[in-house]
């Protein structure tokens, strides 16, 4: 595959800019996922007065129950609404069962109660009980047809949400690329969101990414506090949290597949405030951290790196703690709020205000830059299974370390391992435990450049230390 040169990129990204500035925008914003798989939340009209009280402006449902609806008629609050899974199969099958339902349920209570989006089935390639996957184009297209009818196709859009498992690749972003087991319904549904300039909607959840590979992700990376970033060798794009990396992959995995005018929207992000013992990350501290920095990143219009500026609504995950949640305990535990209105943790919805941060974890000392490199006394076969290991599952690209590439020469095992550790190490976070590999690395605090090809080349060198690597120029 052929890459744009990174100027080629700021070009592009340049003109982009200046759409986005031309088409008169409403800006990026934050709402809120209401779920309620719990027995023990309060009824819809106290719902409606908490979340005026908090400032919250926009919030998704997972269905259409009618009392929600009633309730924030006049709230001036926006309503994305959804239609479960198991109602894919009536949707899909007939245009009169969508008609009826949209009839019934939907347009008593609309235009007095918001509505902007009908999300049409949840994280499809999750679901295989119900033929998920399968069925939600149709059931799209007839949801379509059905506003079309009442005039609404242009006020109220249609899409459906993804996790990110939908992508076989996310790292790095620009590599990002979609499960071609799923083509058979993702290319119909990404031309009817082209066609209909609907948003392609994703759950992002750098918590699971930290939780489930602690050791490849930092902690301050998920929360948006990282001290180093990680520079996409293909683009050069620098990347200071996993929230915009995330996002990036799902970007470059549109333009991929040539949709290019798709936009995101996050329908689900957050952090839970409380876990399991094994759960350790799952905090009211980091929970505050996450989404304080989410909303104060998405409020600022900053974009993502591949988008800068770009406009982002992003809905937050949970309203409440829902104890009927299975799982793990942290299920139970992602709520803005407590049943009885409590908050958890102090949140400001408007990005303004001044929270003072959680302590999210330090994962480098920022007194200097550190390396890792193969250690002289490893036997053969270890620095060569480690070798392996961080230029195979360890997602190091070691192009530049095959023959005739820039870092080739010296041409040892000792030189090609300490440019693989190195890469793993700074591009998870430069904790020692990223500089292991099974005591075959050894962390060093002079730059190594002199003996092996470890920092010598920008393109080679995924982390810039701020000062150190300067990879722009
Ligand atoms: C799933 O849906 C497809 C398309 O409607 C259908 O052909 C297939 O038989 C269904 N599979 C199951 C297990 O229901
Ligand atoms: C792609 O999706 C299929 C079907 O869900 C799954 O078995 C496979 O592991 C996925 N591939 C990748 C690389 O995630
Ligand atoms: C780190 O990432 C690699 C490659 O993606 C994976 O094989 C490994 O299991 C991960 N480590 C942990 C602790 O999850
Ligand atoms: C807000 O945007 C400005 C300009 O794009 C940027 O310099 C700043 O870092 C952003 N702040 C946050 C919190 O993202
Ligand atoms: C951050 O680093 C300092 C110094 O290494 C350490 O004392 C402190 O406990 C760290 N904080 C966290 C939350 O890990
Ligand atoms: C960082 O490391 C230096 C030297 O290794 C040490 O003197 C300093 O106290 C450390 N800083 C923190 C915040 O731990």
């Amino acid at each position: 595959m052929a890459w744009a040169s990174p100027s080629a990129f700021r070009l592009i990204f340049t003109a982009s800019l200046l759409l986005a500035l031309l088409d008169l925008c409403r800006g990026s914003t934050i709402g809120v996922c209401y779920g309620r798989n719990a027995d023990d939340l309060p009824t819809p009209d106290k719902v409606v007065e908490l979340v005026k009280e908090h400032n919250i402006k926009y919030l998704r449902i997972y269905d259409s129950n009618i009392q929600i609806l009633k309730a924030f008629a006049n709230s001036g609050v926006e309503l994305v609404i959804g239609v479960p899974n198991s109602d894919l199969l009536a949707f899909s099958q007939f245009q009169s069962n969508v008609d009826t339902w949209l009839k019934n349920s939907v347009l008593p209570y609309y235009p007095a109660t918001k509505i902007t989006y009908i999300t049409v089935g949840a994280e499809v390639t999750e679901d295989w009980n119900n033929n998920a996957s399968a069925l939600v184009v149709p059931a799209m297209q007839n949801v379509f047809t059905a506003l079309k009818k009442a005039g609404l196709h242009k006020k109220i859009k249609v899409s459906s949400t993804h996790s990110l498992g939908v992508l076989s690749r996310s790292f790095p972003p620009s590599a990002g690329a979609f499960n071609s087991s799923y083509a058979s319904f993702l290319r119909p549904m990404l031309e009817f969101l082209a066609e209909n300039q609907s948003p392609f909607m994703v759950d992002i959840y750098p918590y699971y990414a930290y939780r489930d590979s602690p050791t490849n992700v930092s902690l301050d990376y998920a929360l948006f506090q990282s001290s180093f970033e990680v520079i996409d060798p293909n683009t050069g794009l620098v990347y200071t949290n996993l929230f915009d990396a995330q996002i990036d992959a799902i970007y470059y995995a549109l333009m991929a597949l040539n949709f290019k005018t798709i936009k995101v929207m996050v329908t689900e992000t957050g952090w839970p405030s409380k876990g399991s013992l094994k759960e350790t990350a799952a905090t009211p501290d980091n929970a505050q951290t996450y989404n304080t920095n989410l909303i104060r990143h998405v409020i600022n219009d900053t974009g993502t790196p591949a988008k800068p500026g770009e406009e982002l609504d992003v809905y937050i995950f949970s309203l409440f703690n829902e104890n009927r949640k299975p799982g793990m305990e942290s299920e139970r535990n992602w709520g803005l709020f407590y049943p009885d209105g409590t908050s958890v943790y102090n949140l400001d919805f408007t990005g303004k205000g001044v929270t003072e941060m959680g302590s999210g974890g330090n994962a480098t000392n920022s007194t200097g830059p550190t390396w890792c490199i193969a250690s002289s006394t490893a036997s053969e076969a270890d620095l060569q299974n480690a070798l392996n290991w961080a230029c195979g599952p360890g997602n190091v690209d070691c192009t530049a370390i095959q023959p005739s590439q820039p870092c080739y020469e010296p041409e040892t095992l000792i030189s090609h391992a300490s440019y693989a550790f190195n890469s793993y190490y700074q591009q998870n976070g430069a904790t020692d435990v990223a500089c292991s590999f099974g005591g075959a690395g050894v962390k060093v605090t002079k730059d190594p450049s002199k003996y092996s090809c470890v920092s010598l080349s920008s393109f080679v060198t995924y982390i810039s230390f701020p000062h150190v690597f300067t990879s722009e120029q």
